[in-house]
Order: C-alpha cells, then structure tokens, then sequence
C-alpha cells in the first residue's frame, strides 16, 4: 500500500531509541523505495542543537545500528536531506514557535507525532500540540510504554492523551505486534481451514507461551526495578499473544473488529491463583552479576522471571490453560508460541511407546518460522514403530530472499501510523483491562513482600517453574535457541 507524503515529528530524537531503532527504520523503507517524495522527518528535543548536528548524529547512529559497509552511502545522503531539527523544550516555550513555522510549510500532509519520551511527557506534549494547533484534525500521536504503572496511572495516562487526541488518532506501540511472526499467527489462525476447527478446548490440550531473553537487566536496572517481568513484559507483550492465539475470529480484519476480539480476551481470563505463579530473580554467574547487582538494590524483591498459569473462561478455551514465561538471563533468547494438542481419541498402537502429541509451534524469534510436530512411522522394516517428526517452514527458506528485507517491527509500525491503519495498536480500553488483570497480582506481591525464588543465570528459570506444568502431568518446551 502506498505511503502519501508525511511530516513525522519525533520528539526525543537524540534518544536511544530514536537512533537505534526509529531512525534506523525509516532509513531502511527509505532504502526499499516507500519513503514517498516530500516527506520530511523533523527531529524534536531539548538539545540544543543545528540541523546540521543532528544530521551528523543521525549519520552516526545509522552506521552503528546498519552497519557502515551495509549503508548504500547515496539513499543514506538523501534520508540525512529530510532531517530537519528543532530544539523544543516539551513543558516550557522554547522552540513550539519554531515548530509552528517549519510545519505551516507543508500543511496538507499526514502528520505523527511520535513522543519518544519519558512518559510523565506524553501529557504535557499532547496538550501542547492541542492548544497551538500543531496538531490537526487528523494528525496521529505516537506513544509507547512504559503506559501507565498500574491501573490508575494508565487510566490517567488515557485520559490526558484523549484530552487533546480522539482515540482514533491515538497510536499505542507494542512492538510485538509489529513482528512478522506475530501477524502470522492471524494469517495461519484465520487464512487456513485447517486450524480453526481445532483451535479450542476440545482439541488443545494447553498453550505454551514463552518469551526468554539470555540478557539480564544491566544498564537499565533503574527502570526495571520498578517494573519487573509482569510490567515489563507480561502485561503487554505476553499479554497481546495470549489475546491474538485466543481471540475469536474478527469479522473482518479492521482495527476496531480486532481489537475488540482481544478485548473480550483480557475479559475473560480468571484471576489467577496464588499457586499458579512462580517468581524468580536471577543469581550471579561466573563472570555476571546477579539481579540485585544489576539493579542496585540488595534487597529486591522485582522477579526478572516469572511463570503463570491462566485460565480463560469462555466457552472456546475454559479448561485449556494457557501456561506463559518470561525471564531474564535464561539460556537462550527465544520466543515461541506452542498450542499442544491432546491425544487422539483412541490409539490403535497402544502397545508402542509413549509418543508426542501434535503441536503447532509458531517461533516468533530467532529464526522465524512455523513448525507443525506429527508422528509418523519410522522407515525401514522391523513393524510399526512411531517416530515424531517436525513439518517446518522457516521465513528464510519459505520466502528466500525477501525474508531478508522483511520490515522490522518498528519500521512496519511507523508506516501503519503514516497509512492510518491501528490494526496493529492497542487501544485505550485493552490497555486498561490488561492493568486490572496484572494489579490484582501485583498487589498481592506487595502485599506478601517476599523474595521471588532464586534461579541460575543460563537455566532455563526456577525449579518451581518446573512443578507449575509437572502438577498438571505436563512440561515446558526446551528453551533453546
Ligand atoms: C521491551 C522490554 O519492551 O522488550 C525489554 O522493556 C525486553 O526488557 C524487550 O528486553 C524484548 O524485545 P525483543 O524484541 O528483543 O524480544
């Protein structure tokens, strides 16, 4: 789909996530020919910096983040010739005039605010760009998390951005619905015939969903701490899976039609019991730090690690769990979405051993891809012995060389925004409902005050996590990369 000509303001340009992953992106559609003529790309921050400076810095962050010898130097001449920069300070007056000018040039394009910023700013800025009327009627406004804290600061949060945004101007990113992988799970759920009728509770015996990172939380210990793995990536991440695997068919695939299906999700998840949760916090390795080294506070209790089962009442999945895990420092970064399925209903090889059921496993990273486990018979002679079997399909092999220049999640995110498409953005209400769901274990835990369980750097997370599906005669999938 084309992309009409835009002006994409980022505040917080000079920031780390604008040089590592905004900026990086654009240039990359730039480089595949969808960055349409006349579009202008203005830098936002308190620095206070030329255009040309900023140009340099950007010059710079492109060469780390692509990689100097991969820059094809005449697209990158021509994406530093968009940038433009202004120095704004977000809560006083410095620079809002100037930024009124630079923008009365090209009045009829898209506009997107992408507020690449501490979140105590969204308010304020949102208000700003209200009130001078830099923001137009249908300019989109960009945000990201950490969206609120608990319930009540989302809500607030909600509120000071709709004061000045309607909803369907409001552009929440959880990068994880940007990844290729992630709508696939969409295209294979509601593309094939195969699947759906199976996709319930009468045929999948429980859904696995992990999200395992081999890094610990060093260099952003301050924010984490606060956070820990529920805020950081349960509520969200963990959180929009859980709804995409689940969710009903939407009528058609529209914004509004998806995102109400994944509301109904979050409404329907039971609160989940005290003994179906593990905790963990890392421990020192050889040459690595423990959690509470790399957060700096000896007497932590955030989990870097948890594991939960979740029970969703609804007539599709009520008795099918949905088993999630998430951690830090565990043995490899990998993140996966498993729906196991049950037995056959009758096994006309019941002398044989014991083997695997089908399962649909769709990996969302490293190595992209969909694997569908069946049993066959083992060839050769000898009788009827059963061997398990995975049916793979890997972005790479399936799609050849156009895997390869597969938009990453923030590059594909950033386009939606210019298109007007919020199929991939959580709205207001899913958010919120995602807060009541994790506040009601959060509290808990405060209430509790105890330390999570302590667990290995490289395994694969604590002991108890273990007992959490062995309970329930079944196991977690092997954590490899
Ligand atoms: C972020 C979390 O949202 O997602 C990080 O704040 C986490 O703690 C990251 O490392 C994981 O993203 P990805 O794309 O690397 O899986």
């Amino acid at each position: 789909i084309p992309v009409q000509p835009f002006d994409l303001i980022i505040f917080g340009a000079t920031g780390d996530l604008a040089r590592r992953k905004i900026l990086p992106g654009l240039y990359r559609r730039m480089v595949a020919g969808q960055m349409p003529q006349d579009a202008r790309i203005i830098g936002a921050a308190r620095s206070a910096l030329t255009t040309r400076a900023f140009r340099d810095m950007i010059r710079e962050a492109l060469e780390t983040f692509i990689g100097k010898d991969k820059l094809d130097e005449e697209i990158a001449a021509k994406f530093l010739s968009v940038l433009d920069y202004v120095t704004v300070d977000a809560t006083g007056e410095d620079g809002w005039d100037e930024l009124t000018k630079k923008l009365a040039k090209t009045k009829s394009q898209t506009r997107a605010f992408y507020l690449s910023v501490g979140p105590s700013l969204f308010g304020p800025i949102a208000a700003r760009l209200h009130e001078t009327g830099i923001a137009t009627k249908d300019s989109r406004i960009v945000v990201e998390k950490p969206l609120g804290h608990d319930l009540e600061s989302a809500r607030a949060l909600n509120k000071q951005l709709s004061d000045s945004f309607d909803e369907a101007q409001i552009y929440r990113i959880d990068h994880y619905l940007g990844k290729e992988t992630v709508q696939n799970l969409m295209a294979v759920r509601f593309a094939n015939a195969l699947f759906e009728p199976l996709w319930n509770a009468r045929h999948v015996d429980h859904v696995q969903i992990t999200v395992s990172e081999s890094i610990g939380v060093g260099g952003r210990g301050g924010y984490y701490d606060k956070s820990g793995a529920m805020r950081d990536m349960v509520q969200n991440h963990l959180m929009q899976l859980l709804c995409l695997t689940a969710m009903e068919p939407p009528a058609q695939f529209d914004a509004n039609r998806v995102r109400d299906e994944k509301l109904k999700v979050i409404h329907s998840l039971e609160d989940v019991a005290r003994e179906d949760i593990v905790r963990g916090q890392y421990r020192a390795a050889k040459d690595e730090p423990s959690y509470v080294q790399d957060a700096e506070n000896p007497d932590s209790l955030t989990e870097s690690y948890v594991a939960l089962k979740v029970n969703i009442s609804n007539w599709r999945w009520s008795g099918t769990p949905f088993y999630l895990r998430t951690g830090k420092r565990l043995r490899a970064r990998m993140s996966e979405i498993a729906v196991i399925f049950k037995e056959p209903p009758h096994s006309i090889f019941a002398k044989l051993p014991a083997h695997q059921t089908n399962a649909l496993i769709i990996r969302l990273q490293p190595d992209e891809g969909i694997t569908l486990r069946m049993t066959i018979k083992e060839p050769g002679p000898g009788g009827m012995r059963l061997a398990d079997v995975p049916l793979d399909m890997t972005f790479a092999d399936a799609l050849g060389p156009s895997a390869e220049s597969m938009p990453d999640a923030y590059e594909r995110l950033i386009m939606d925004v210019i298109r007007g498409d919020q199929t991939l953005f959580m709205r207001g209400d899913e958010v919120e409902a995602a807060w009541e769901w994790a506040d009601k274990m959060l509290n808990d835990w405060t209430e509790q005050g105890r330390k999570p369980a302590a667990y290995d750097s490289g395994s694969s997370g604590p002991e108890d996590a273990l007992g959490l599906m062995h309970r329930d005669g079944r196991r977690w999938r092997e954590i490899e990369a």
